[in-house]
């Protein structure tokens, strides 16, 4: 890592507000903001189209060759491109979300995705949210944030995002899938969701989003 570039992991549970805090943060400073569970959803999402099985390693492997992935980054909104194909709202539906967390456990599909974060942040300033930024992707983080928050909480604030999006859900099971990738991201063997050892921690069941950017600001 180039010494005098910045790095901001910031780990935790899905739908903590991870990806709210992230942006907030990377606008406040002048940082790049790459959200890594986006590239997962991507690939899951090609792994939909294309019928790819996480446990026929030939077909993973020649997916993994043809996935290429893009982020297009202007001032306050990023998208994320599959193929060329501007994917940004696709991956937030159910069906994604679904299948991601089976995906993402797939050792060949981290390798990859580490690898293509890695180089996303070579000699630039940024904040990279997701599972295992600070502890395997960039381990010599400047700043480490683990996210935590009641998942009764995460559930309803995650309930609400999509029922304004317009997706036809139940909170019970938005709860039943943060449940899921919760118990999937903290026990697959690559990478799972841990705290590393340097990380802060910050729960923000009752903490808004000033208060989170500003709890963040003061630890830099
Ligand atoms: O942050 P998110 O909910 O959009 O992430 C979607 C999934 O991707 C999540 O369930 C686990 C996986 N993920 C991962 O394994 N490693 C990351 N660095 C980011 C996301």
């Amino acid at each position: 890592m180039d010494p005098t570039n910045k790095i901001i992991a910031i780990d935790g549970y899905s739908s903590c507000g991870k990806s709210t805090l992230a942006k907030a943060l990377a606008g406040k400073l002048h940082y790049l903001y790459i959200d890594s569970g986006a590239m997962y959803r991507a690939v899951t999402l090609y792994f939909i189209r294309h019928v790819v099985p996480v446990n026929d390693d030939r077909k993973v492997m020649a997916a993994l060759e043809d996935i290429h992935i893009d982020f297009h980054i202007e001032p306050g909104v990023t998208r994320i491109s599959l193929n060329g194909e501007d994917v940004s709202d696709e991956i937030r539906q159910m069906h994604v979300s679904d299948y991601v967390s089976e995906v993402s456990a797939v050792k060949a599909v981290r390798e990859a995705m580490v690898a293509q974060q890695q180089r996303m942040g070579r000699n630039k300033n940024i904040v990279m949210d997701g599972r295992d930024i600070g502890t395997t992707v960039f381990p010599d983080a400047h700043l480490k944030i683990f996210m935590t928050a009641d998942p009764k909480v995460r559930a309803e604030r995650r309930y609400l995002e999509l029922k304004a999006k317009g997706e036809d859900t139940t909170l019970e099971e938005v709860f039943e899938n943060l449940a899921h990738r919760d118990y999937i991201d903290t026990t697959r063997a690559e990478s799972p969701l841990v705290r590393a050892e340097d990380a802060i921690v910050l729960d923000n069941t009752d903490l808004n989003e000033v208060e989170q950017l500003q709890f963040v600001l003061d630890r830099l």
